[in-house]
Parts: structure tokens; sequence; C-alpha cells
């Protein structure tokens, strides 16, 4: 699918993975909606891609609802997501302080798997009613897992579960939706160089792009959304993960 006109939602648009890929769609010449629950973040980006802002939980049913409606009506037709919101969470099952607290993995899963899940049910639904292309194509979802789904390291128990289900749910969604012409791929992305590694030391954050095998470096938002870029102009891409991460695979610790 061309973006030249197309109307993609980038949830978590404001920062980071999502604000590269907004900035690469809307120079293909997407008009691009960006979800977040930073305001002043999300009014930023948006304002710079000359695109639109709208305050949304994506772990809200009534919020995504609204806001993915909103969107559909003023463009007339939407094409898909890119939906990078999400969280991070660094606990030991046996921690200095005991063992994991709960409300913390709970926070994880409802963010990273029950806010990605949203997305994709409402986003779907007003997808289905967009006129479908030459090839019988209507839109495309793009998830946002991580390589910790595969090699979560210690204190990621909880992350490591939140990106197996993005994982996860990538064929059986992908299946459900083919008959309406959507096609699903998760990206699953190594170190990405944004504001959520941002809190790392600036020594921890070189060596952890140095132990990348090529290239040695952290990844950059903009690499992220070319990705996503190629996905939606890919008709042949469905129900796959796609690893983003110079061949790095993550050790123990
Ligand atoms: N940075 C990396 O190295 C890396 C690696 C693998 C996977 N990821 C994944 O990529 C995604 C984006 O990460 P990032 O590094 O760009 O992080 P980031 O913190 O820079 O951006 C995340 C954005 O999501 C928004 N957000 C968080 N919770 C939300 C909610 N409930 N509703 C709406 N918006 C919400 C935040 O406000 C923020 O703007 C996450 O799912 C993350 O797990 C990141």
């Amino acid at each position: 699918m061309d973006l030249q006109g197309k109307t993609f939602i980038v949830t978590g648009g404001g920062s980071g993975l999502g604000a590269g890929a907004a900035r690469v769609f809307a120079e293909a010449g997407a008009h691009v909606a960006i979800f977040d629950v930073n305001e002043s973040a999300g009014r930023q980006v948006a304002e710079e891609i000359n695109g639109h802002f709208v305050r949304t939980d994506v772990t809200d049913s009534d919020d995504v609802k609204n806001a993915v409606a909103a969107v559909a009506t003023a463009a007339g037709s939407l094409h898909g997501v890119i939906h990078c919101a999400g969280v991070g969470s660094a606990a030991k099952v046996l921690g200095k302080n005991g063992p994991h607290p709960l409300d913390q993995f709970a926070r994880v899963i409802q963010v990273n798997v029950i806010g990605t899940f949203n997305v994709i049910c409402w986003v779907a639904a007003a997808v289905r009613d967009t006129e479908p292309n030459a090839d019988g194509e209507r839109g495309v979802i793009v998830t946002t897992a991580s390589v910790a789904a595969f090699e979560g390291q210690i204190g990621q128990a909880a992350y490591a579960a939140s990106k197996g289900g993005v994982v996860s749910m990538t064929l059986p969604v992908a299946r459900e939706l083919a008959p309406y012409g959507i096609r699903v791929i998760s990206v699953a992305p190594g170190i990405f160089d944004t504001p959520m590694l941002g809190q790392l030391p600036a020594e921890a954050r070189s060596s952890l792009g140095a132990q990348v095998p090529f290239p040695p470096r952290l990844g950059q938002p903009r690499e992220y959304g070319m990705l996503a870029r190629h996905i939606v102009e890919n008709p042949m891409l469905n129900g796959e993960v796609i690893r983003l991460d110079g061949a790095i695979r993550m050790a123990p610790r």
C-alpha cells in the first residue's frame, strides 16, 4: 500500500519509536494522527509533521474507540496503525525487598498486551469500512514487540511476558483479519536510542550499543519508521514478527 494520501494512527507517537515512525510516514505523504497520554509531547510532534493529536490512553476501551472514530470520520477513511505506545519494567522475581510486586507485573501486561489488543480491535473495526485498493487491501496494523520476547534478561520477567503476548497474538489476529484485507505484522526491536533508554547513564548506553554486532550502535527511531513504512508498502508481509536488531542476541544480564 502506497502511503501517499493515506491516514495512519501512530500510538506513542509523542516519543521514541513512535515519533520516528510518525516523521517517516508524514514525509512519505501520509496523514498521521498521534495517540499518546503525554499531551505536550504528542502535540509537539503532531505540529511538527502537520498531523493531528488525540490524547488517548491505549488501555482504555472508550478512549481508543472514540479517538479512532474521530480520526476515521475526519479523514473519511483509516488505513491502519503503527502501535508504539508501551512501557518498560525492571524487577527481579526475587528482589532485595521481596518477590516481584504483582501490581508492577499487572501494569506492564495492561499497557503492553491489553493496550495492544485494544488498539488492534478498534482500528480493525474502522479499517473494515475503508474502500479496498485494487489488490483487495484495506489496511495494515503494525505492533511493537521486543527482542525481550525471545531473550528476556534478568529483571525482565514482566516485560518479556508482555512482549511474548504481542508476538503470540500476531498470527491469530492476522488470520482473523485476512478476510477484510487487513495485514498484521509485529516489529521486535533490539536496543534503540529513545527516551525509554535515555534513563540510563551515557556510559551504559554506549556499552549497550557496542554489544550490537553490526552496526555497533543503538538503533535510531527513524530506522524503526523505515521498517514500518516498508511493511505497509510490501503487500506480501503478513502474520510475521520481524526482528530489527543489528543481529544482537541479548545475554542473561
Ligand atoms: N527503545 C528500545 O530500545 C525498545 C526496544 C524494544 C522494544 N521497544 C518497545 O517500543 C515501544 C516504544 O518504546 P520507546 O522506546 O519509543 O519508548 P518511549 O517511552 O520513548 O515512548 C513510548 C510512548 O508511549 C506513550 N505511552 C505509554 N503508555 C501509554 C498509554 N497507556 N497510552 C498511550 N500512550 C502511552 C508514552 O507517553 C510515550 O510517548 C514500546 O512498546 C517498547 O517496549 C523499545
